[in-house]
């Protein structure tokens, strides 16, 4: 089995729905120009746009034009509907023809004290409900200095699957390595460093859930760029990106999307 490659732009809490559709007409256009791959057996990319609740209307017609590329939603939560208020869940994003969402995003656990509780009912909502989750971990600069990197990341996974049985694990699965210290700041793990957590995840997912957990698609995320993408992907355990800051910008994207697309894994 090939694992797909993803590039998805976490636009967080910018592009207002003017700014949205230049930003998704922007990458709509150039889209299709930076997965061209001359290689006929390289591997499957698919690109997402993951824009604030109100913007996905103003976004969503430029990611139906393709099936390369997929509308998340930044946030979902627990539950379908009911007296909760502010919040947005699964059938609500269906309606809304979201294909997807993004769960434990870090800023969401440091910002919102989203603790794994919560992010493990939300993976399950959002997989049961037939959505694409982006599931992500990372350790704080503390945690790596101890040494304690490993331990943190296994910590969070566990607490997300805690009640997730292997029957939710399948290709709509994703998970997304975005080390804290990485976010935002314009210092990337190494190739190395991610290579080496993202086995680590893919050992763990492997022994909770067999093959099927094995094979799923692991991404990096935190301070990714047309100047490292390549790299980090060239290190062998990176399965694409999560793009926050250069996601923005959709020249950057593109560029990080054509990086992705050349060095994709073949097709098994
Ligand atoms: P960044 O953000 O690319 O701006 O570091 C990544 C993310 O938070 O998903």
């Amino acid at each position: 089995m090939h694992r797909v490659t993803w590039v998805l732009g976490n636009w967080k809490q910018n592009h207002r729905p003017a700014a949205a559709k230049v930003g998704a007409e922007a990458i709509a256009d150039g889209v299709a120009e930076a997965l061209s791959n001359p290689d006929p057996t390289a591997g499957e990319v698919r690109v997402g746009i993951a824009p604030p609740y109100l913007s996905l209307e103003a976004v969503r017609p430029y990611t139906r034009l393709d099936d390369t590329v997929v509308l998340l939603a930044q946030d979902c939560a627990a539950q379908d509907e009911g007296a909760f208020t502010g919040e947005v869940g699964p059938a609500m994003l269906r309606d809304a023809e979201v294909e997807g969402a993004i769960i434990g995003h870090s800023e969401r656990r440091a910002y919102f004290h989203e603790d794994d509780a919560l992010i493990a009912a939300k993976l399950r909502a959002v997989l049961e409900g037939g959505l694409v989750c982006v599931l992500c971990v990372g350790e704080a600069l503390e945690a790596r200095d101890a040494g304690e990197h490993e331990s943190t990341v296994i910590s969070q996974l566990s607490g997300a699957f805690s009640n997730v049985g292997p029957e939710l694990v399948n290709e709509r699965l994703v998970i997304a390595y975005e080390p804290v210290w990485a976010i935002g700041t314009g210092r990337n793990a190494t190739p190395e460093q991610a290579a080496q957590m993202h086995a680590t995840i893919r050992r763990w997912m492997g022994e909770r859930f067999g093959s099927a957990g094995a094979d799923r698609s692991i991404l990096y995320g935190g301070s990714v760029k047309p100047g490292n993408a390549s790299a980090l992907i060239a290190a062998g355990e990176v399965d694409g990106f999560l793009v926050g800051g250069a996601s923005l910008d959709p020249t950057s994207f593109l560029a990080i999307v054509r990086a992705a697309a050349t060095t994709a894994r073949p097709t098994a």
